[in-house]
């Protein structure tokens, strides 16, 4: 598919692929390379007549932030259900890592690396930060419920080191001053980075994060940007990313999918992509056949 050229006088934000400071080898030319993390191949979902994703496929790099924008109910975070294992697509291939997982259950696919937030906020409001974090690192118990009975050495050992991982995340989403608070009563916008808290205490090789700054405000959006560039730059975790906040999406992502009604419109750089006329079109609500 051809882009236009974007027109230098209303660039939007800078492609950070130029950008002199980032010499990564990976992120130079090819995003995707031969190996990528993720392949998503001529997927359908389709609910008794509604086409929720309509042969849709793309790729993400190892190093990739990957962002998936469209309108709404365009499909979106069915491709989210799809790849965390919640809807079994009718046809095409989801490849992870190396592993096919069309017809995995989702803790199967969560296990393999793949953690996600959701588009609303899901966490145990009554529970405290650390709680729900220590949460997302159940599958690193490493020990089985006789041993955990009996506070026997192993199972010591495991809750020691998933309590440092997740001190160490505490540290790194700056949520130390509400670390002993339940969830509940904190602040939409912490409440949201602890939800990607508890995501990151998977330890994930791809982290998929629905509309991960819907109903914040400009300085929690900011702070969430910067945490999600620190997870891609700092841990080096791919990342799809699903968002509305334009703005977010440019100064953020590598490439761009855009949906609507269920199908690529287009994929590229963030440069390239407003100036698509179909992704325009999309956008200013013209109606298609389905
Ligand atoms: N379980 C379901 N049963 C029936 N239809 C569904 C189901 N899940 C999603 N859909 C439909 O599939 C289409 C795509 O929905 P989806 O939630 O993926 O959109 P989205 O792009 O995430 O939208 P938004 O930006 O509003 O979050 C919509 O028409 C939606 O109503
Ligand atoms: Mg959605």
């Amino acid at each position: 598919m051809t882009l236009t050229e974007p027109d230098p006088g209303t660039g939007t934000a800078p492609d950070r692929r130029t950008d002199p400071v980032d010499t990564d080898p990976d992120r130079q030319g090819d995003p995707v390379g031969a190996d990528p993390i993720l392949r998503f191949e001529d997927v359908r979902l389709h609910f008794a007549g509604v086409r929720a994703i309509d042969g849709v496929s793309f790729t993400v790099g190892r190093h990739e932030l990957f962002a998936i924008i469209g309108p709404n109910g365009s499909g979106k975070t069915s491709i989210f259900n799809v790849l965390s294992g919640v809807y079994r697509p009718q046809t095409g291939r989801v490849v992870f890592d190396g592993a096919d997982l069309v017809g995995r259950r989702p803790h199967v696919i969560a296990a393999l690396g793949m953690a996600r937030t959701f588009q609303n906020v899901e966490l145990f409001a009554n529970l405290t930060v650390l709680d729900n974090l220590l949460l997302g690192r159940h599958h690193h118990l490493g020990y089985g419920t006789l041993a955990a009975l009996g506070w026997l050495g192993r199972a010591r050992r495991a809750e020691i080191a998933n309590r440092a991982a997740v001190e160490e995340i505490v540290d790194f989403l700056e949520l130390e001053r509400w670390r002993r608070m339940p969830v509940g009563l904190l602040p939409y916008g912490v409440q949201k980075r602890v939800e990607l808290g508890r995501a990151l205490a998977m330890e994930p090789k791809l982290l998929l994060l629905d509309e991960p700054v819907a109903g914040m405000n400009l300085e929690e959006t900011e702070d969430m940007a910067r945490f999600i560039l620190d997870i891609r730059d700092e841990l080096d975790i791919p990342i799809v990313l699903v968002e509305h906040d334009m703005g977010l999406v440019m100064d953020l992502a590598d490439r761009v999918l855009v949906v609507d009604f269920g199908q690529v419109v287009a994929t590229g750089n963030p440069a390239e992509i407003p100036h698509h006329p179909d992704v325009v079109r999309a956008y200013l609500g013209e109606v298609r056949p389905r």
